[in-house]
C-alpha cells in the first residue's frame, strides 16, 4: 500500500484510540483506551479500559537526572527518548494482552517532558522558546505496529503559544455547564487549571498552569521523610504553617505573571527546593511541609483571585490528579472560598470519566482530532501532532 492508501485507511468516524503518558511527577505510565467520534464540540467519547504501569526504578532515576539542566547529559538524553518509547511500547502491549480490545487504531502519546522553555530567547533573528518530550513516536509505532501521533507540543511555538497546559480543550469538550461557573483544578506535579464560566465558548475559557502542584510537597516528603509523598497531607496536617515563610515564598514572580502561562521541573528544581530548606532553617519538618502545602493552596487562591474571580464567580472548584487526595491541602482550598463548591472530579454526579484517567483521555482526543485535521489548540490554527506508521 501506499502511504496515501494507508492514510485514506484510517478510519473516519468512529475510532478506537489510546491515549499514554508520563506526567511531571514521572510516578507511572497512564494508559487509556478510548471509543471516540465527531470532532470539536460535538466529539462524544468514552473511556473503554485505564491502567497505571509503574516506572522501574531505574528508569524513573534517568527520567530526573535528566529533568535538571545540573545533571543532564546528551548522551543520556538521547538514550532517554528511545528508552522512554521502548517502555511506553511494552506498557501498551502489556494493556492489549490484558484488556484484549477487539480494535485499536492509532496511540497518542504525550512521552515524557524532560524541558519545557517558554521564555523565548533571541538567538540570530530568531526568538526560540522550547519544549522537549522524549520517546520517540517512530519506535512505539513499530513496537505496537499501531499507527501513533506523538509530539503535541511544540507546534504551538510557531504562533506565539506554549504548547502548554493542554488540558483546557479537554476541560472545555467536558466539564463546561450551562449555568455553572467551574474551574477544573488538576494537582499533578504541577498544578493546571481552566476557567470556564457558563455556557463558555472556547475563546472565553481562561487557563494556565499555576506552579507546583505535588513537586514541591513531593521533594520535602523524600528528603525529610523518606517518604515518596505525603500520603492524603498527613503530614503536613501534623504542622503549623508558618506566616512569615508563606508570605515570602509568595513573592515567586510567576504567580503574579499573567496568563496564559506554563511551567515545569525547570523552575522547581532541586536548587528552589534547597533554598526553600534553607530559608526555613530552625523550622520543624511538619511545620515545613505544612507550609509548603499551604504555599501550594495559597498561591492557587491568589491567582483564581487576580486572574479569574474578576471574571466570574465561582460555583465548583474541580479537582484532579493526585494531589485532589491530599486532604489537608483541599482543605486550605476549602476554607479559602467558603461560598464555593470544592470537590473532587470523582465526586461530581455528572463526572463523564474518572479523575486518574484525565490525561490519558485527553491524548487521546488530541490524537482524534489530528487524525481529523482539526486543530486542537485552544487559541492558534495549530495541528497539534506528528504521525509515525508502522512497518508494513
Ligand atoms: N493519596 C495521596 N495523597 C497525597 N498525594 C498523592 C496521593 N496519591 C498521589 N499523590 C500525589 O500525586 C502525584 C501524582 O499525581 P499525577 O496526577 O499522576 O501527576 P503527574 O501528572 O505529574 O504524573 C504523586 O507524585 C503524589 O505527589
Ligand atoms: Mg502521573
Amino acid at each position: 500500500m501506499t502511504l496515501a492508501q494507508r492514510l485514506n485507511a484510517i478510519p473516519n468516524h468512529e475510532r478506537f484510540g489510546i491515549g499514554v503518558l508520563s506526567g511531571t511527577s514521572v510516578d507511572g505510565v497512564d494508559v487509556g483506551l478510548t471509543r471516540l467520534s465527531g470532532t470539536g464540540e460535538t466529539t462524544t467519547i468514552k473511556l473503554l479500559a485505564f491502567q497505571t504501569f509503574p516506572i522501574p526504578k531505574p528508569i524513573r532515576e534517568r527520567i530526573l537526572k535528566n529533568c535538571d539542566k545540573h545533571t543532564a547529559t546528551l548522551p543520556e538524553i538521547s538514550e532517554l527518548n528511545v528508552l522512554v518509547a521502548e517502555l511506553f511500547a511494552d506498557c501498551i502491549l502489556r494493556f492489549l494482552k490484558q484488556h484484549r480490545p477487539k480494535r485499536v487504531d492509532f496511540i497518542a502519546s504525550h512521552g515524557q517532558t524532560l524541558w519545557h522553555n517558554p521564555k523565548r530567547e533571541r538567538i540570530g533573528k530568531f526568538r526560540i522558546g522550547s519544549t522537549l518530550q522524549v520517546g520517540d513516536g517512530s519506535v512505539i509505532a513499530h513496537r505496537t505496529r499501531i499507527l501513533t501521533i506523538s509530539n503535541f507540543r511544540t507546534a504551538e511555538f510557531v504562533f506565539g503559544k506554549d504548547g502548554a497546559p493542554l488540558a483546557p480543550y479537554l476541560d472545555f469538550l467536558l466539564f463546561r455547564h450551562a449555568q455553572k461557573n467551574r474551574v477544573l483544578l488538576n494537582l499533578g506535579g504541577i498544578s493546571n487549571l481552566t476557567a470556564l464560566k457558563a455556557n463558555a465558548k472556547k475563546e472565553d475559557v481562561i487557563y494556565f498552569d499555576a506552579g507546583a502542584g505535588n513537586v514541591l510537597i513531593d521533594k520535602a516528603a523524600q528528603r525529610l521523610f523518606q517518604k515518596p509523598f505525603d500520603r492524603d497531607g498527613k503530614l503536613a496536617a501534623q504542622g503549623k504553617v508558618n506566616q512569615s515563610l508563606l508570605r515570602r515564598w509568595l513573592k515567586e514572580p510567576f504567580y503574579r505573571q499573567k496568563p496564559p502561562k506554563s511551567t515545569g521541573r525547570e523552575l522547581f528544581t532541586d536548587a528552589y527546593f534547597e533554598q526553600l530548606l534553607a530559608d526555613a532553617s530552625g523550622i520543624s519538618p511538619t511545620d515545613f511541609i505544612a507550609t509548603l502545602t499551604a504555599l501550594t493552596a495559597q498561591s492557587l487562591v491568589m491567582q483564581l483571585e487576580r486572574f479569574v474571580l474578576p471574571n466570574m464567580t465561582l460555583d465548583e472548584l474541580i479537582v484532579s490528579g493526585g494531589g485532589a487526595n491530599n486532604k489537608t491541602l483541599i482543605e486550605m482550598l476549602k476554607a479559602a472560598f467558603p461560598k464555593s463548591r470544592v470537590l473532587k472530579q470523582d465526586d461530581l454526579t455528572d463526572n463523564p470519566i474518572p479523575a486518574k484517567a484525565k490525561e490519558a483521555v485527553l491524548f487521546a482526543v488530541l490524537g482524534h482530532e489530528f487524525l481529523s485535521g482539526k486543530s486542537a489548540s485552544m487559541q492558534t490554527p495549530a495541528l497539534l501532532g506528528t504521525l509515525s506508521f508502522p512497518p508494513k
